[in-house]
């Protein structure tokens, strides 16, 4: 067996401050029916002020280290996966590396947006598979809510804030990440964006013209999401030597359920192997997939030797997907979650 690198750890951070499709139908003409209907969604959450990106990821972070039973000194690398980082310069993982102490660790961010977590994931495996590092936090981390503009229905009862976390470890045994599946068409780039941006950069210190907000084609992004999440974790399954009725539980991106029930009659998987919390927290971008993890570990849902896929797409247009093998067996005196 080569080297491969395993979930040691995970945690999440959620604020909490909740946003109901209820409170939603008083600030745009929307419905709770509507939203539920078309999205699965009924509530999100909302990053306060003081809930910065940084904060919220060393919250997930802190966690993941407790369930690894490591102190942020065992760190060799710290990446974080976000689109919403709290300043372009210095990167969210400089100053969550420094929030954590984490001092023999390198520290860069990565965006690929509602993919960043698993395109994150494989790059830190890889790094773990190749030698260069021993043990690797990878955080998926995002405040989408603050590039929504709140006027557009269309986007607004969408996006959700949140982080997830995960210790990486390397390992010889039979677990682990398995396959890495990694995927973007640029083509695609001006279906979901951040508008404004430009004017911005080109007022040179005017007062830039608009503030900048997220736009979407939705049903653009709809019809790519629905083809490329089935065929990406088809594509992963394949590559990790596996069968669509290998795997044990599937942990999509949380962006519509609609999206998801038609990945999971794809691969011919029942809803039961399939973790959804899209009800509660909205589409959390790079957040989405790592909270679905850590829900699933502490409930219970993973036993050592299952197969786990996880798969992503959003923003780019780009799309990413994994197949873990569940390796924690649990550790006398070390408690998940
Ligand atoms: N409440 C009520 N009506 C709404 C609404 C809302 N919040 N948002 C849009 N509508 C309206 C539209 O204006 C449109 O009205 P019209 O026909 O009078 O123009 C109507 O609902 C239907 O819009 P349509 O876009 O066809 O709906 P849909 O079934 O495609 O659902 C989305 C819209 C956004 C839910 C869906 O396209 C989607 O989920 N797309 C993917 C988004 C996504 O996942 N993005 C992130 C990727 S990481």
């Amino acid at each position: 067996m080569g080297r491969r690198a395993t979930i040691t750890g995970w945690g999440t951070y959620l604020p909490d401050r909740v946003l109901t499709n209820h409170d939603l139908e008083h600030m745009v003409e929307t419905s709770d029916e509507w939203i539920v209907a078309r999205t699965g969604i009924r509530e999100r959450r909302l990053a306060a002020p003081t809930e910065t990106t940084t904060a919220m990821a060393a919250a997930a972070a802190r966690q993941a280290l407790a369930t690894a039973g490591l102190g942020p000194d065992q760190l060799d690398l710290v990446i974080v996966a976000t689109v919403t980082p709290d300043t372009l310069m210095p990167s969210t993982a400089s100053l969550l590396q420094a929030e954590l102490g984490a001092s023999r660790a390198g520290a860069f961010d990565l965006a690929a947006a509602c993919s960043g977590f698993v395109y994150a994931l494989a790059v830190g495996a890889q790094f773990i598979a190749a030698g260069t590092a021993q043990t690797v936090l990878v955080v998926g981390v995002d405040a989408l809510t603050r590039w929504v503009d709140f006027s557009d229905r269309s986007t607004c009862v969408l996006f959700g804030d949140g982080a997830g976390a995960v210790v990486l470890q390397a390992t010889t045994a039979d677990e682990g990440i398995l396959s890495t599946v990694l995927g973007s068409d640029g083509t695609g780039a001006w279906s979901l964006y951040i508008d404004g941006f430009r004017e911005l950069l080109s007022a040179n210190g005017a007062t830039p013209p608009k503030r900048p907000y997220m736009r979407m084609k939705g049903s653009e992004v709809f019809r790519f999401s629905v083809r490329v999440l089935g065929e990406a974790a088809l594509e992963a399954i394949q590559q990790a030597g596996l069968q669509p009725q290998d795997i044990d539980l599937f942990i999509p991106h949380q962006a519509n359920l609609r999206i998801i029930d038609a990945a999971a009659k794809r691969l011919g998987l029942p809803m039961e192997k399939v973790w959804v919390n899209i009800d509660r927290y909205g589409n959390t971008s790079a957040a989405s997939v790592p909270i679905c993890l850590a829900e699933a570990a502490d409930a219970g849902a993973l036993k050592p030797g299952m197969n786990v896929v996880l798969v992503a797409f959003g923003a780019g247009l780009a799309w990413a997907a994994s197949v873990v093998r569940w390796g924690w067996q649990g550790v006398p005196g070390r408690e998940a979650g």
